[in-house]
């Protein structure tokens, strides 16, 4: 949630702040702004919107200054507006802060300060960052920026630069990621390894307490109490293509097209001899031995993963699981010990909520089991055990190879699980995983019905509401989809258990009410289509999605879409890939921006 990034070397800043904010502008894009030390002058430039605005602002004379800090935002305190825009400065012009997360004592701050003569701008909680270090300032930037760490509550990744200290930056975090980027006699500082990846792979991750100081000379790194901590430099496996369209009109198109490779490297080298291997795993038959109960819990998409994670475990592994929203689960006391297992699930291994549930679930000696994205990740450090999904960096706001392997880390779990309790016949175990192996190939052929779905978005230009339903494993696909719809194509979407619909909703279906009907889970076929034919009952637009060879749907319904024949347990993997396409044609035919829906953000640092 939005993004920094910082620069000191030799080459010209701005192109190189304004080409890492372009990487960085899914996590927020509300405005944009950078600041750069040229000669006695702290010049900032910024404006609202997207960061095309900004560039125009900076137009081609821009500054040649070779050190700077930069800024995309995603609006928390204070509306998105000029003033509000980050880079923030002080009275005196002399620091500019950028800054992501939450000052939550910041309003008792910003009073003390305007008493002392102090004057504010913005309505954001981050200006206060920048008068505070002018308040603390006695000529060593460090120590200044130390005595505002001491006087703020909070979350934050922060980037300061001063014009009294025209060498260096200097940055911190609490609760929000902050990488530092090790260049040949350069150095980069970003909230997201994406920004830099282009200039460098070799990186600090800086963990929680730490601040830097990074001069053209090198970077020193040190606790908030002024200790020397040593780090390891990381080596990023992502290449900077990953992160490029590749010669698709959207970064979503792109991401959905990756997903038969997505799904084929996640399960690669964790299958062998008709087994599920998981050697990065730490949690012996022992401890597993221990748990009487599973949690998963997760933001967003993440969390529609956890709903198929559920079933999975549950009939697999035949442990009772829990299914939470992360933003609810740390604030209704759940009942966790130590023989509960909490499997978080998250894309980036950054989002807040995901988090302080992981750190809530491990006070409570819970054992945590992540399934991110993210190498280096919060999440992925702070878990017991790890499953990385090898997606690769998923760009576009709307989740679709991170959520689809998210899926696998699901099966995989829950296979492994059972193969430990014991729970699933090794013929069970190989038919699974005989199938599983096939999913990459079928994905593919999902992916060929492109232009049929394509066809069928385009009825949804005018369309105002829209449901999912499914009964089982379909519903919650189906909760994904409609997801999927609204935040990309604003169409109201909502999905509903298939059998729950008579119990109210079925009121709001009309003949303008497109309902997308998944109907892949063998046992409940013949309810499900019982179901569908309440809704055409009440003339409603029908698009039934099943396996190749049913033809019974199809006698219900106006449109089809078929997938091909997998077991059910895996039917989601395929389901949800028709789904990702007919929202994403429906946004492109709605003329949305179908990367960066308005008020979302790839990566929800705050709370
Ligand atoms: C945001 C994103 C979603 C994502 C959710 C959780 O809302 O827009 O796509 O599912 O955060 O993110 P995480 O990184 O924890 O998976």
């Amino acid at each position: 949630m939005c993004g920094i990034v910082g620069y000191i070397g030799k080459r010209v800043a701005i192109p190189i702040l304004v080409d890492g904010l372009k990487k960085l502008e899914y996590r927020g894009y509300d405005s944009a702004g950078v600041a750069v030390i040229d000669q006695d002058k702290l010049l900032v430039s910024k404006s609202v919107g997207k960061l095309v605005a900004l560039e125009e602002e900076l137009g081609e004379n821009y500054s040649q200054s070779c050190l700077g800090i930069g800024h995309t935002r995603w609006a928390t305190h204070g509306r998105p507006s000029f003033v509000n825009a980050h880079p923030h400065i002080d009275c005196k012009q002399e620091f500019a802060v950028v800054h992501n997360g939450i000052i939550e004592n910041y309003l008792e701050i910003k009073e003390s300060l305007i008493e002392k003569g102090h004057q504010f701008v913005s309505e954001t909680d981050t200006e206060v960052l920048a008068h505070l270090v002018e308040e603390f300032y006695d000529g060593n930037l460090e120590e200044a920026v130390r005595k505002v760490i001491g006087t703020i509550r909070g979350s934050y990744a922060m980037v300061v630069l001063s014009l009294k200290d025209p060498d260096k930056l200097v940055a911190a975090r609490k609760d929000s990621p902050m990488v530092v980027g090790l260049g040949e006699g350069e150095f980069f500082v970003a909230s997201d390894i994406t920004a830099i990846l282009s200039y460098t792979r070799k990186v600090y991750i800086l963990d929680d307490g730490e601040m830097v100081v990074v001069t053209e000379d090198g970077v020193k790194i040190t606790d908030f109490q002024g200790n020397p901590c040593s780090k390891e430099v990381y080596d990023v496996k992502w290449d900077a293509v990953a992160a490029e369209k590749g010669g698709y009109e959207h970064f979503m198109l792109k991401e959905i097209h990756e997903q038969p490779k997505a799904l084929a490297d996640t399960m690669m080298s964790r299958l062998k001899d008709d087994r599920v291997v998981l050697e990065e795993v730490a949690l012996t038959p022992e401890q597993l031995a221990q748990i009487n109960k599973v949690y998963i819990v997760a933001c967003g998409t993440a969390w529609h993963a956890g709903l198929v994670g559920k079933t999975l475990i549950e009939r697999w592994a035949h442990l009772p699981v829990e299914v939470d929203i992360a933003s609810e689960f740390r604030y209704r006391s759940p009942l966790i010990d130590e023989h509960t297992l909490v499997v978080v699930i998250s894309q980036s291994g950054e989002t807040a909520d995901t988090l302080a549930a992981l750190r809530e679930a491990k006070n409570r000696g819970a054992h945590v089991f992540a399934v991110t994205n993210v190498v280096g990740s919060t999440v992925s450090r702070e878990a017991h055990d790890v499953i990385f999904t090898w997606a690769g960096p998923e760009i576009a706001v709307a989740s679709t190879k991170a959520y689809i392997t998210q899926l696998e880390g699901m099966v995989l779990l829950g296979l492994y699980l059972a193969q430990i309790k014991g729970t699933l016949p090794q013929d069970k175990i190989t038919e699974i995983i005989t199938a599983l192996k096939k999913i990459p190939e079928q994905a593919k052929a999902v992916l060929a019905q492109e232009s049929l779905i394509k066809e069928l978005a385009q009825s949804f230009v005018n369309v105002e509401d829209a449901f999912f339903i499914g009964r089982s494993l379909d519903w919650a696909v189906a909760m994904e989809g409609a997801l999927k719809l609204k935040e990309i194509s604003y169409i109201h979407a909502e999905a509903y258990a298939a059998g729950e619909l008579k119990h109210g909703t079925l009121a709001l279906v009309t003949e303008q009410t497109p309902i997308i009907a998944l109907a892949t889970q063998r046992d409940v076929f013949d309810k499900t289509v019982s179901n569908v034919k309440e809704v055409k009952a009440r003339d409603a637009r029908v698009i039934g999605l099943t396996y190749q060879g049913n033809t019974s749907l199809a006698k219900s319904v106006d449109h089809v879409i078929y997938i091909p024949e997998t077991i059910d347990e895996l039917a989601p993997l395929l389901a949800v890939i028709p789904l990702q396409l007919l929202s994403y044609y429906a946004s492109v035919a709605r003329g949305c921006d179908v990367d960066k829906p308005r008020n979302l953000a790839k990566s929800v640092t705050v709370e």
